[in-house]
This record gives structure tokens, C-alpha cells and sequence, in this order.
């Protein structure tokens, strides 16, 4: 234990999943899976317990929450849904897709959550543990990624400890994450324009890239291991821990087949190895640029910034 909490590990079973649920009702946090990454969850209606998550984090006080939602309905109470937002909820819910939305006036979420902006980012996951932890409450949720602010996505309970254990009341365990990288996140404008303000899993092509206005986390460096990260690295340097793709092959393999989809799902795995591992640097070899290269792209090119 390194912080002030003992944090349990709790299988996601049925008892297991209905003690998260009564954690998380008392005001507590609890790690659980999603399809993308694991969430660090508290209850959006309480300020103390969404300040817990920042505490836990150490997040900055400037950068608002997702909220997750059980279905469209939940969704409604918390934002003004137009006709395009609506669509995109009917087409992509639930799944890795984050809406950012006007909120509504008497939405009952903590002040904290939107960090003082005038709209709610919602997200309705597809996880069935996620969603089944979702059900059995009557509140939103929450969820950041589960790791210290700036640190590499956890994509299982192992990467969920090694930031934040003595820091959370409990981590959810269902197994490694599936998709690997945090939802897209789109927002949906006054006059119904589209933003992609972070890409993901969900390809919205059609949709503008170059909103100026970004999500207020996204910083250049993000996702950091610890140590240098050199990118598209076609050689290896004996002091290099190599994360490889397709033919090119590493002290970890994102996909020797040169699979996207199996890359993603690899990518923060891989980060956590490079950072344990006694190599101090870290090189990446090229990943394509399309369909959700373009995600893996976006998250290696700032964990290779240097934090300020
Ligand atoms: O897949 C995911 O989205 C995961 C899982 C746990 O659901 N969550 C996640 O949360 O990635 P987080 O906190 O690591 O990233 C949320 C991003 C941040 O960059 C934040 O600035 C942005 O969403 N965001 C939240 N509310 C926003 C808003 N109202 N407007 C613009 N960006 C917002
Ligand atoms: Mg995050």
C-alpha cells in the first residue's frame, strides 16, 4: 500500500459487481473495465466523491469528467440532445463514442465534473460489467481513465494498481480491456457541426479535424512512460526496449500480423512493459496512419513529448 486507502481487488461477478455498485453509492471509487480502457468511477451527482477522483488522479481542476450513462434516456436528463447528437447515440450506443453536448440546466451532476464548462462530455460504454455496475445505481458515473494524470492508460487491473493502489477503495476485475484506447470524442455544435476533439475506436471520417477547440485534456504530453520514446524507430539501439508492429519485431509486438485492431489493443500493455522494463529508452516502430492508427498515432506522439 502507498496511499491512504487499502484498495481491494474484486472479481466482477455478480457479488462482486453488486459491491462495486454499494462503493460507489457510499461515495467511493472504483476502478472498472470498459471496452476501451478501465475508468476510474465515482457518482457525478456528489462533489465530494467526484473530488476524490481529482484528489486520487491528481488531476488538474481544469479538466471536466466523462460521464457515463446507462442508455439514451439516462443521457437526456444530463444534456440537449439535437437531431445529430441523437443520431450518432442511435448509431454508435453503446460503444467507445463520447459525445460532448450542451448541458442541461437542472442536470444533477457535480460542478466539478464540467470543470465550469457549458457542456457535458456523455458516453453510454457497451462493457457488461461497466453497464451492469451502471444499472444498479440511479446515478451517472464519472470515469476517467484509471491512472495518475499523465500517466499510460490502464488496459487491465495490474496497469489499474501500479499508479493508483493505496489511492482508490477498489479495482473491478474483469479482464483485459478490449479495444485498448480511450473513446473517440465529438462534439456536437450549436448549428450542428461536428468536432473530433480526441480520435478512438469509432471512425467519424466525414467529420472536420480541425475544430480548434480541443478537450481541455488533451495535452501535448500525456500517456508519458518515464523515459524517452522515440517514434517510427526502424532500428533498434542496444539500449532501446523496442515496441514493434508487423514486420518489424520488438521486446513487445503491438501485431506481428500488422493488425490495427490487435495493435490498439496492445498499446498501452506494451507502454506499461517499457516503462517497467530496465531499458531507458523506449522506440515505437512506424504504425500506419488509418483507421485507428490514427488513435495509436495520437497517443504515442504524446507520450513522446516530454512532460514541461
Ligand atoms: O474511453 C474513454 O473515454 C475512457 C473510459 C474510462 O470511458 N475515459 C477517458 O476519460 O478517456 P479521460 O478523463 O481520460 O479523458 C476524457 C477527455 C479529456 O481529454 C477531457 O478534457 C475531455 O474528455 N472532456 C471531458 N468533458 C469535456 C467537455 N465538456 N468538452 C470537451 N472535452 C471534454
Ligand atoms: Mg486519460
Amino acid at each position: 500500500m502507498v496511499g491512504k486507502y487499502v484498495t481491494e481487488t474484486i472479481l466482477a461477478d455478480a457479488a462482486g459487481i453488486a459491491r462495486a455498485a454499494q462503493i460507489l453509492r457510499d461515495g467511493g471509487l472504483v476502478a472498472v473495465p470498459t471496452e476501451t480502457v478501465y475508468g476510474l468511477a465515482a457518482r457525478a451527482d456528489s462533489d465530494e466523491a467526484v473530488a476524490r477522483i481529482y484528489e486520487a488522479k491528481g488531476r488538474p481542476s481544469f479538466n471536466p469528467l466523462i460521464v457515463h450513462v446507462r442508455d439514451v434516456e439516462q443521457a437526456r436528463e444530463l444534456a440537449e440532445f439535437g437531431e445529430e447528437a441523437s443520431q450518432l447515440a442511435a448509431e454508435h450506443w453503446p460503444g467507445p463514442l463520447t459525445l460532448v453536448l450542451p448541458r442541461r440546466g437542472k442536470a444533477a451532476l457535480s460542478g466539478a465534473v464540467l470543470a465550469g464548462l457549458a457542456t457535458v462530455a456523455l458516453r453510454c460504454p457497451a462493457h457488461p460489467v461497466m453497464r451492469a455496475v451502471l444499472a444498479q445505481g440511479d446515478f451517472p458515473l464519472a470515469a476517467p481513465s484509471a491512472n495518475r494524470s499523465g500517466f499510460i492508460s490502464p488496459t487491465t487491473t495490474a496497469h489499474v494498481l501500479a499508479s493508483l493502489d493505496g489511492r482508490i477503495d477498489a479495482v473491478l476485475d474483469g479482464g483485459p480491456c478490449e479495444a485498448g484506447v480511450e473513446s473517440t470524442i465529438v462534439a456536437v455544435r450549436d448549428d450542428g457541426r461536428l468536432d473530433v476533439l480526441r480520435p478512438g475506436p469509432i471512425e467519424i471520417g466525414a467529420l472536420s479535424r480541425d475544430g480548434n477547440i480541443e478537450a481541455p485534456g488533451q495535452l501535448a504530453s500525456h500517456y508519458a512512460p518515464g523515459k524517452p520514446v522515440r517514434l517510427n524507430a526502424t532500428e533498434v539501439a542496444p539500449d532501446d526496449f523496442m515496441i514493434g508492429f508487423g514486420a518489424i519485431t520488438g521486446d513487445c509486438t503491438l501485431s506481428a500480423s500488422g493488425s490495427l485492431t490487435e495493435a490498439a489493443a496492445r498499446l498501452y500493455a506494451c507502454l506499461h512493459e517499457g516503462a517497467r522494463s530496465e531499458k531507458p529508452r523506449i522506440a515505437v516502430a512506424p504504425v500506419p496512419n488509418e483507421s485507428i492508427g490514427i488513435a495509436i498515432n495520437d497517443r504515442l506522439r504524446r507520450a513522446a513529448t516530454p512532460p514541461d
